[in-house]
């Protein structure tokens, strides 16, 4: 403190002023006692506090969120704390300030007023009526009473957590003034948005809004709507389960690279199922537990736990092959994929570079009658213009000629063209089904 600021002379003469800019504020505690004696001299908290009783006490009403307590998607409640300011005028409470030492307004516990009877009709718990008996109230002498009681209010909200974890909700509190016709009780809102001076902020939740309506039911009362509208912060969810869980799917997807002689395909599949179990049920803890709606994430762990276990399946299956007897001869089926996945590699490698070189060395090696008539037909046309142009038309019969009459194709290459159409498959299912997640969840 600035101790040139505050000397002592500054201070009284500070405080000697302020004592004549408010009046002489010099009541004793006999005044203020016999003032709340006068007052309450036959003063009735049961009936409303005007004195022409066709009019109505007009409330003007504030709400003050101070935090987000809780929101609970199991249970659909929003638990929040909050103030609510109400002022109205009481025309039983007012006083000459003179007569009473200047007290121009005073303090005391609301139990011997009458306070208006808002009760949350939302409630997720039992009905109550909104402030404490001991909770203050202040009146002027004018009579404006200044009542600000705060309460935990624990409120039904209706939450689709579909988009988890990008789901907004719109939480509606519905304030009823009980056993008054508006015409009795005229509500008014001092805001259309609730105060936030003292907010603080959840971890979990975001406000992104709020509004306030007085809402006339009918002619028998009015309801003081306060919505709030929230969002989840995603960051938590998406650190710890969305990331781990794609790198998990990733690595397991690396398991067709994996050398089959090495003999650890098995083993590598089944720690990442293993793995992407425990992480399933600790992920499961920071799920909405609920099945109505479910969320578009539940589905994708369901599936990210179905393709690791089609993958191991795969694996087993392709090892069964990789090992099979090799005096077996592979099925026709089998032969007939395995060229079609030939036909498309050779074909993609030949428009690259040299087309002529592979063909004239599938001619040397081929001596089958089909092959030869083939070769004939090539040779009597312009067989080196049409392979060095590419026309697309003729190459294709080549290849079908070459790999039907080649008996080489072995479990191992069954084997190792599976692996491939297995990593393509599930690649692209792992991608499209991320995609199709992502799109759906952030709109
Ligand atoms: C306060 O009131 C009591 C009786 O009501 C009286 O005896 C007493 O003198 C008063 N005190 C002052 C300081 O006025
Ligand atoms: C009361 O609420 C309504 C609806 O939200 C709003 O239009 C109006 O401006 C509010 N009154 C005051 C005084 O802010």
């Amino acid at each position: 403190m600035n101790s040139r600021c505050w000397s002592p002379s500054t201070v009284t003469v500070v405080v000697i002023l302020s004592g004549f800019l408010q009046g002489c504020q010099c009541h004793t505690l006999n005044e203020s006692k016999q003032l709340l004696t006068d007052l309450l001299d036959g003063y009735n908290k049961n009936l409303r506090p005007v004195k022409n009783q066709f009019m109505p006490v007009v409330l003007v009403v504030g709400f003050e969120l101070i935090s987000i307590l809780d929101v609970d998607e199991v249970s659909q409640t929003i638990t929040i704390m909050g103030t609510f300011e109400f002022h109205w005028a009481d025309e039983s409470i007012k006083w000459q300030p003179l007569a009473y030492g200047g007290l121009l307004s005073f303090t005391s516990s609301n139990e011997q007023f009458w306070t208006p009877p808002i009760v949350l009709t939302t409630s997720s718990g039992a009905l109550k009526k909104l402030g404490e008996p001991w909770q203050p109230i202040r009146y002027d002498f004018d009579g404006i009473s200044h009542f600000y009681p705060s309460d935990v209010f624990s409120s039904v909200c209706t939450m689709d957590i579909t988009n988890f974890p990008y789901d907004q909700h719109e939480c509606l509190l519905e304030f009823v003034a009980l056993g008054y016709t508006p015409e009795e009780l005229y509500m008014v809102n001092s805001s259309n948005k609730v105060f936030l001076s003292t907010y603080t902020k959840n971890g979990a939740w975001d406000l992104i809004g709020s509004e306030i309506h007085v809402t006339r039911i009918a002619e028998f009362t009015s309801t003081y709507d306060v919505k709030l509208i929230i969002k989840r912060i995603s960051r938590f969810a998406i650190m710890n389960i969305f990331i781990p869980l794609i790198f998990l799917s990733l690595l397991n997807l690396v398991v067709f690279f994996i050398p089959v002689e090495s003999g650890e395909r098995i083993s590598f599949c089944i720690t990442l199922l293993l793995a992407i179990a425990v992480l399933m049920t600790i992920v499961g803890d920071n799920l909405p537990k609920t099945s109505y709606p479910m969320s578009v994430f539940s589905y994708y762990l369901c599936g990210v736990l179905t393709m690791s276990n089609c993958i191991t399946l795969a694996t087993i299956f392709n090892l069964s092959m990789y090992y099979q007897d090799e005096s077996k001869s592979v099925p026709y089926l089998w032969r007939m994929a395995v060229k079609i996945m030939r036909y498309e590699c050779l074909g993609r490698r030949k428009q690259e570079t040299t087309c002529g070189i592979k063909s004239s060395i599938i001619d040397e090696n081929t001596v089958h009658p089909i092959s030869v008539v083939t070769e004939t037909d090539l040779t009597n046309g312009d067989t080196e213009k049409r392979r060095n142009s590419g026309s697309g038309d003729l190459k294709p019969d080549i290849e079908y000629i070459q790999t039907e009459n080649k008996p080489d194709i072995s479990w191992k290459d069954v084997s190792s063209a599976f692996d491939r159409v297995a990593f393509s498959f599930f690649f692209s299912a792992f991608v499209i089904g991320t995609a199709v997640l992502f799109g759906i969840i952030i709109q």
